[in-house]
């Protein structure tokens, strides 16, 4: 896909293959056009064949090649992570929270029936592929470099229905800037189909909950919404997530976050927003909540900011609940009275260094020698 001329070295016992022609000039980090565009120069990989971790390395970002046989693409063994690493203004190198990615992808690598990633193969990969690649992560605040662990069934053998018995786990980049998926979000409450159900998947980040979701979500677009806000499959009573993002309602002074059980994923940046607000000393709760309780909220005006959490796009508040096909309309606050965007700012200020980091999220990331 790229050429390349490449320098070999090894280093934490991985094979390191450097790019002489980085594409880096190819990007305009003040205008970063849109999410996913642009992939950094390099990528991790690492194998498990015959029941261990073998060759891992660091490469120029190109073209894998695999069987069409590998499992993956039959009986959909895949899952993976999404994080990102921030720069301050002193140009120093952060992670955020990356050992909960680390044992998220491995819960869902179980759940999936796949090999768990060891932890020194993972950091080690993380670690040594964004210090390759910081010239990628932008500098301005609210932007990031994306990063996206994934790990797939390679097994080339026999093309059966069981799970795999080789898997590749790689770790990609991109330039991220500081957006809105929107300004605000029109959110549609989802009674017909569903993401998840008990028993199920839904509380990992298996590849198919995604593939699932795009249809329900593409009839929602073509009504003019923006995302599919989901509830329990069984009774569609209780409400979920919305897309890629854990949901808050700030409903009678209190900020409430349905519970992360076996049907909704267990967010990082939910669980940081929890933290952050309860160190203010905000009323929170994460408890079944019904749809019920938005309705109403919304009918009696005491609903009074609604929004969605999650790596990409950090905290993003809805304009529009629909339900039934009656729209609501959330209050119209300024920026400055927003809960959403002050727990947002709080965040941000922590994950750029430019305020305490009483939890211990920020990971520095220290330049290596070679
Ligand atoms: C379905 C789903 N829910 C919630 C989230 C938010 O999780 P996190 O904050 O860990 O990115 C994501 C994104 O990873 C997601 O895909």
């Amino acid at each position: 896909m790229y050429q390349t001329k490449i320098e070999f070295f090894y280093c934490c016992c991985m094979k390191i293959e450097k790019t002489l022609h980085s594409r880096i000039d190819k990007i305009n980090f003040n205008h970063i056009s849109s999410f996913g565009n642009h992939f950094s120069d390099h990528m991790f990989c690492s194998e498990f064949r015959n029941g261990e971790w073998k060759n891992s390395m660091i490469k120029p970002f190109g073209n894998i090649w695999i069987s069409p046989i590998s499992l993956v693409f039959h009986y959909g063994q895949a899952v993976f992570e999404g994080m990102k690493a921030y720069k301050d203004k002193n140009e120093e190198v952060f992670l955020f929270r990356p050992k909960e990615n680390f044992k998220r992808i491995n819960k869902s690598a179980i759940r999936l029936e796949m090999p768990t990633i060891p932890e020194s193969i993972f950091m080690n990969g993380l670690k040594k592929l964004i210090d390759i690649d910081r010239d990628w992560i932008p500098k301005n605040y609210g932007q990031s470099l994306y990063i996206r662990p994934f790990l797939i069934a390679i097994d080339d053998g026999v093309l059966s229905a069981k799970p795999s018995n080789d898997y590749l786990f790689m770790i990609i980049s991109t330039p991220a800037d500081s957006y809105y998926y929107k300004d605000s979000l029109k959110i549609k409450i989802e009674e017909k189909y569903s993401r998840s159900a008990s028993g199920g998947v839904g509380f990992t980040k298996a590849s198919g909950n995604y593939a699932s979701s795009f249809y329900p979500t593409k009839l929602a677009k073509e009504e003019g919404f923006d995302q599919v806000l989901w509830t329990d499959s069984s009774t569609h009573t209780l409400i979920e997530e919305s897309g890629t993002m854990n949901v808050f309602f700030w409903l009678k002074n209190k900020l409430i976050t349905p519970q992360a059980n076996e049907n909704i994923l267990s967010g990082i940046t939910c669980n940081s927003i929890l933290s952050l607000a309860k160190k203010e000393g905000i009323d929170v709760q994460e408890r079944d909540l019904r749809v019920s309780e938005i309705i109403d909220g919304l009918k009696n005006g005491v609903l009074k900011e609604a929004f969605g959490c999650g790596t990409a796009v950090v905290v993003n508040y809805f304009k529009t609940i629909s339900y039934q096909g009656t729209d609501f309309s959330l209050p119209d606050l300024p920026e400055k009275k927003r809960i959403s965007l002050r727990l947002k700012k709080n965040l941000l200020d922590i994950q750029h260094n430019l305020s305490e980091d009483p939890f211990g999220w920020r990971f520095r990331l220290k330049k290596f020698s070679t």
